[in-house]
Formats: structure tokens, sequence, C-alpha cells
């Protein structure tokens, strides 16, 4: 995280200079929204689809809306400079000051931007599935909040095993996703992925491979799925803005191809699509 550049309400500041209030509602509640998008040649991927699921969250949190011109000037910011090949820009927006409890005061808006290169992730991964489930009926259920604790926890477990990704069920005991990742599962030569109503995240992978698949005939049904089709699935793969389509080599130690046949085509329609333009 050498090259992490920080922009907080109209200002670049030093990574490690203090720039947020400790009474911020974000810091002390978790009070905000947050977006993670792909950067490739300093250009950020889906940046429009990005700010309107940012929308979605803020008023999920009963929030005022965001300012997305504000947001737009910090990417600009965070961008310049020293080209970023590839790396993460990271926009966040909390309730602002607010007292210690969950009530929430008056207050602006805190903005934050984001920006570090990193390397390209790897190429599949293996991962596993955790005791823990998403809430699909949490009045935060489909929102990217801020209060991402469950998530870290769940990581840490899956890396402890050797992992790259923990994989989660809801409270009826269906497939919901992983930490940062949505999940699909090939079964009897068709993709399926788990609906909305999973309490899944609303990915702009996720989104636009049901879209790409469509437009180009591959069949992706969104459906309900025990968690055990995990067991019996021939192919799975994640979808996240930094993995775009990302083959699992295993899940709970049983080997998959990585990818399969039905994956390598769906990541090259994601290709094909992907290379048409940043903003799709
Ligand atoms: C919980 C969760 N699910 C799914 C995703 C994938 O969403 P996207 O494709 O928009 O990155 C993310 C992204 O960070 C996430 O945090």
């Amino acid at each position: 995280m050498s090259d992490i550049r920080v922009w907080v309400d109209g200002a670049l500041v030093g990574a490690d200079t203090p720039a947020v209030s400790a009474v911020d509602h974000g810091v002390t509640v978790g009070d905000g929204a947050f977006e993670t998008a792909k950067i490739e040649h300093s250009t950020p991927f889906a940046i429009t689809r990005h700010l309107r699921r940012l929308d979605r969250t803020v008023a999920g949190l009963g929030l005022p809306p965001a300012d997305h011109a504000r947001i737009r000037e910090g990417v600009e910011a965070v961008l310049g400079g020293k080209p970023i090949g590839f790396g993460r820009l990271r926009f966040t927006v909390t309730g602002g000051r607010g007292p210690l409890g969950s009530d929430r005061q008056d207050s602006d808006l805190t903005h934050i931007v984001t920006a570090v290169p990193h390397a390209r992730p790897d190429a599949h991964g293996a991962v596993v599935t955790v005791p823990w489930v998403r809430n699909e009926r949490a009045a935060t259920a489909g929102l990217k909040t801020t209060s991402y604790a469950d998530n870290v926890i769940a990581l840490a477990r899956a890396k402890h095993q050797g992992a790259h990704e923990a994989l989660l069920a809801n409270t009826r005991g269906e497939l919901c996703e992983a930490t940062g990742s949505n999940v699909f599962v090939v079964v009897d030569g068709v993709v399926r992925t788990p609906p909305l109503a999973s309490g899944c995240l609303a990915g702009i992978t996720r989104e636009l491979v049901l879209e790409w698949c469509a437009a180009d005939g591959l069949e992706v049904v969104e459906e309900a799925l025990p968690l055990d089709v995990l067991t019996r699935a021939d192919e799975v793969f994640l979808t996240s803005s930094i993995k775009d389509v990302f083959p699992v080599s295993a899940v709970d130690g049983r080997a998959l191809p990585a990818p399969g046949p039905v994956s390598a085509r769906v990541q090259q329609v994601w290709a094909e699509h992907a290379a048409l333009g940043v903003d799709p």
C-alpha cells in the first residue's frame, strides 16, 4: 500500500494524515456507503454503475444523496499524477459528524476517495464455506455499507485455511455470496447464480455477466440454490470488480477445473464486451 492516494472533502491528504473526524458516524458506527471499482490505465471501470449503486446504498441508509460532482472531483485528483496500470479505486460517503451512539445529528456527509495500484489478481483460487450467514432480511441486506466486519472475519478464516475467499449461505441455508464477490455455479451445463432475494449484493460484475451472457445467447439462471449445490457443481466462479470472472479451483478441498469449459466461455464473453468501453 505504498502509493495509496487519499482525497477527503476537497483535498488530497497524506495516507497517514488524520483527515476524518474521530466522531464521524462512519468511524463510530459504520454509518456509510462505499464502492470499489477497478482501475486500468488510470481509468475507473463502470463508474456510472458504481455511482448508481452508491446512491442506492445511501438511500437505503436514509442519508441525504451523495454529491457525484464531488466524488468525480476526488476521482480525478487521486488518478492524476503517476499513472496506475492496475489498481483499486474506492469511494466512501459517510453520515459525517455524529453523536457517539446510533442516533444521527444534522451533518454534512463526508466524501472520501482513495486509489491504490496493485498486482493483477491471480488466475484462479480456492474457496471455503464458513459457518456464518448473510441475513437476507437485515435492514442493510443488499447495501454496500461500511459495516464490513462480518466479511473481515469470514475472509480471515478463509485466508487462515489457505483459501482466497469465503462463501456464505443466507439464513434459509441457500448459497448467497462471498465476502467480496458474487458466486456462480455450473450444474447440468447451465450457469446459475443466487437471486438478489438471497441477500447478496447486486454486484456490478454479476449484473454485467447477466446482461452480456444474455446478449450472447449464453443462458444464466438466477435461482435459489441450496448451499450443498457446491458439493456437486461441475464448475464454480466468482465475480467482482477487481477479479472480473474468477474461476474457483476448489471448494472446501474438492478440486474443480479452473476454468472449466463453461466458465471459460463466460470469461470470453466478459473480455469481449469489457473491451468495448470503460463505462458500460
Ligand atoms: C459482499 C459483496 N458481494 C459482491 C461483491 C461484488 O460486487 P462488484 O462486482 O460490484 O464488485 C462485492 C464487492 O466488493 C461485495 O463486497
